[in-house]
């Protein structure tokens, strides 16, 4: 069963952070030898964020604004899939079909966003939904998941685990807006309860703690079913 990797753009792109993205690349080189199947989505980071902000000073309406980020999304995976090279699919796939027939040929996906009005998060869980994967983990740029807001609160507590019913109460219910930034967006939390995917959430700057929860070690939070 294959595992998605979700990696926020807060970490590896904001700024572009052409270490970590190798160090990305490798570990995804090294999962695949051990015949560990991966779909990785990765977000646009400050430069989307930016995108979006020129697009609204121009006039563009949000819908518009998110094509400018899903688009700077999926410069990111790009530039995966050339460090990539043989290991992964020749282009980036904007649709979820293409991506599980890239997965079914054995290669490594990488994958940004693919429409207006959700999230990368909520790309990830509909990939792993579509592809049956049983884990779901998610690279940030906190230590996991937090009873409030860590950027907010200095007296906010980590969690190891929580609950999708509990993380609701922790996570504002926001409606979508172009570049929202939430540990996990709430309607993929939604998706991932629902199709029972376990749910890791791990400081992405330290690519080992992906392969850490992929072991089953104990990392980050881990969100429950
Ligand atoms: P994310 O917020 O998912 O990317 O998408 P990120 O940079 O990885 O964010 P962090 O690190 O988790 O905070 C950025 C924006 O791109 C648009 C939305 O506007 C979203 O807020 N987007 C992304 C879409 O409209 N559709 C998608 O499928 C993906």
């Amino acid at each position: 069963m294959p595992i998605v990797i979700r990696i926020g753009g807060s970490v590896v792109a904001s700024p572009t952070n052409p270490e970590l993205l190798n160090q990305y690349a490798n570990l995804l080189k090294e999962l695949r030898k051990k015949g560990c199947k991966t779909i990785t989505v990765v977000g646009g980071g400050s430069l989307a964020r930016e995108f979006i902000k020129i697009g609204e000073q121009l006039g563009v309406d949000e819908k518009a604004q998110d094509w400018l980020a899903i688009h700077v999304s999926r410069l990111y995976a790009l530039l995966f899939i050339l460090m990539l090279g043989k290991n992964a699919t020749k282009s980036v796939p904007t649709l979820v079909n293409e991506a599980v027939r890239a997965l079914k040929e054995g290669k490594i996906v990488v994958m940004g966003g693919l429409k207006p009005g959700m999230t990368t998060d909520s790309v990830a869980a509909q990939i792993a939904l579509e592809t049956n994967a049983h884990l779901l983990v998610k690279a940030t740029d906190q230590n996991g998941i937090y009873n409030k807001d860590p950027r907010k609160h200095k007296n906010a507590i980590k969690l190891d685990e929580i609950t999708f019913q509990d993380l609701g109460q922790v996570l504002r219910q926001d409606y979508h807006k172009a570049g929202i930034h939430q540990v996990l967006d709430p309607v993929a939390a939604k998706m991932l309860q629902k199709s029972r995917i376990k749910t890791v959430v791990v400081n992405g700057y330290n690519p080992r703690n992906i392969q850490y929860a992929i072991e089953g070690k104990k990392i980050g939070t881990t969100i429950m079913a």
